[in-house]
């Protein structure tokens, strides 16, 4: 580690440290480089394939601060450009999805056609326009790169990244397995969330990974839970985790882990198991066809997993995948979405949302709870007194680098691996997000020393 980052991460594996300053959480000029070389300089989630799955479907969305259009053209093909009009920069769509085989920038009225080709610029012939202007090319601009993969579309603004496949390593396999991935892929269910919350991106990073905080920030829920438990209350919800209890003994040891991977991807995993509550468990039989006994298990187990840097997907009684939009280096704006397997059931689709709304909803059980302490730690990274952060030191004794038997089962190999009672809650796979930031923002940190 450089000693321009240093000051920010204290990463030796020899002397079993690993801290973080409070100031990566809240300086504006971190901020900057981390939208200019993250999210903007590289790999983002753009959306799924089936949020424009007709000819000349649209949906709108950002990489970084840039507004994003992705639209299926008249032939069908997915395309991505900037969502700005060569005129003067407009946003040419200004909804979050829909159907059109023109966009008229409301600015204008220049038209675009949805495979991204300018078809008007009004008043064109009485412009007195050079011929250079005419020669000009006056379409949207496409981004340098857009790749799908299982059905998730990422796109870069920086033209110098590594082919998604490689950006996306080993933790593709784990895309793979997103709510089962049945042959006719996934979507998102109607009905999108977003709210913002006062502090860092990386809070919620973290957050999605975070084992530990279960049962200290979230007793509510877990009172509800003990007293839906003995009977009370009338509702659809049940719970995955008693359910499955029998499984869980016949399934010897290890109750959950986590995977680290190359480029800031992780997975932090539970044992649940098969429950008739699943909305899954209609399809068990499906899921073990398509993915094998060892992915069917996989597909049952509790899983959350960061693509890095935008994109998480947490799966157990229900599943929810996020999109993560950093505002400020105070700020932050989550886009949230119920996920399901296309053509799953009616009563398989409405215990999948109740689930849902119960944990997920920002009205639900769990998010507020969450938000709460985000930004209770972001006015604690105000402090400059102590500032190395003691959060990344759990598991450090039980990782161990590559896999193991369960990644090994369904032929993934991650970079580290953590196998762990219910009590141990691995901090260590935030390393790897730190490590990712240390690679992308360290050049850039390193060229601003004085
Ligand atoms: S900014 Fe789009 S037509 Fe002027
Ligand atoms: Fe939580």
């Amino acid at each position: 580690m450089t000693a321009a980052l240093s000051w920010l991460i204290d990463d030796r594996p020899g002397d079993g440290v690993f801290r973080v300053n409070r100031a990566i959480f809240r300086e504006p000029e971190l901020f900057e480089l981390e939208m200019q070389h993250i999210f903007e300089g590289g790999w983002v989630f753009l959306g799924l394939a089936s949020q424009a799955p007709a000819a000349h479907d649209f949906f709108t969305t950002r990489a970084g601060r840039v507004p994003i259009l992705v639209m299926r053209d008249g032939d069908g093909q997915l395309r991505a450009f900037v969502n700005s009009c060569p005129h003067k920069g407009a946003q040419v769509a200004q909804t979050q999805q829909g159907n059109s085989r023109l966009h008229v920038c409301p600015y204008h009225s220049w038209t675009f056609d949805s495979a991204g080709r300018n078809r008007g610029i009004k008043w064109q012939r009485a412009g007195c326009y050079t011929e250079s202007f005419d020669r000009d090319g006056h379409d949207l601009a496409a981004l340098p790169h857009f790749a799908e993969h299982a059905g998730f579309l990422f796109g870069s603004l920086e033209p110098g990244v590594p082919p998604l496949a490689e950006h996306l390593g080993e933790a593709a396999h784990f895309l793979d397995l997103v709510v089962g991935q049945p042959e006719a892929g996934i979507e998102l269910v109607p009905g999108a969330v977003s709210f913002t919350y006062d502090a860092n991106w990386k809070l919620q990073l973290e957050n999605c990974s975070d084992a530990y905080h279960f049962t200290s920030t979230h007793p509510s829920y877990i009172k509800i839970m003990e007293r839906r438990q003995c009977g009370e209350g009338a509702t659809a919800v049940r719970s995955i985790w008693e359910e499955s209890q029998a499984w869980r003994e016949d399934a010897e040891g290890v109750q959950g882990g986590s995977y680290s991977f190359d480029h800031g991807h992780v997975l932090n995993w539970g044992r649940i198991g098969d429950a008739e509550a699943h909305p899954l468990h209609e399809s068990a039989d499906a899921i073990r066809a398509r993915h094998g006994d060892a992915g069917r298990d996989w597909v049952f187990n509790m899983r959350n997993l960061t693509i890095f840097p935008n994109l998480q997907i947490a799966e157990n009684a229900s599943s929810q995948l996020r999109v993560i939009q950093p505002l400020a280096s105070g700020r932050t704006l989550m886009r949230t979405w119920c996920i399901a397997p296309k053509g799953e059931s009616a009563a398989a689709r409405r215990q999948r949302i109740r689930q849902y709304e119960d944990f997920f909803n920002p009205s639900g059980m769990a998010t507020p709870d969450d938000t709460t302490a985000y930004e209770s730690c972001q006015r604690g990274h105000a402090s400059p007194v102590d500032p190395w952060l003691q959060g990344y030191a759990r598991g450090m004794m039980a990782s161990r680098e590559g896999g193991n038997p369960l990644s090994d089962a369904i032929g993934v190999a991650p970079a580290r691996s953590v196998l762990a009672d219910s009590q141990l809650c691995d901090e260590t796979l935030y390393h790897a997000y730190y490590r990712e930031w240390a690679r992308r923002l360290g050049p850039v940190l390193e060229g601003l020393r004085p």
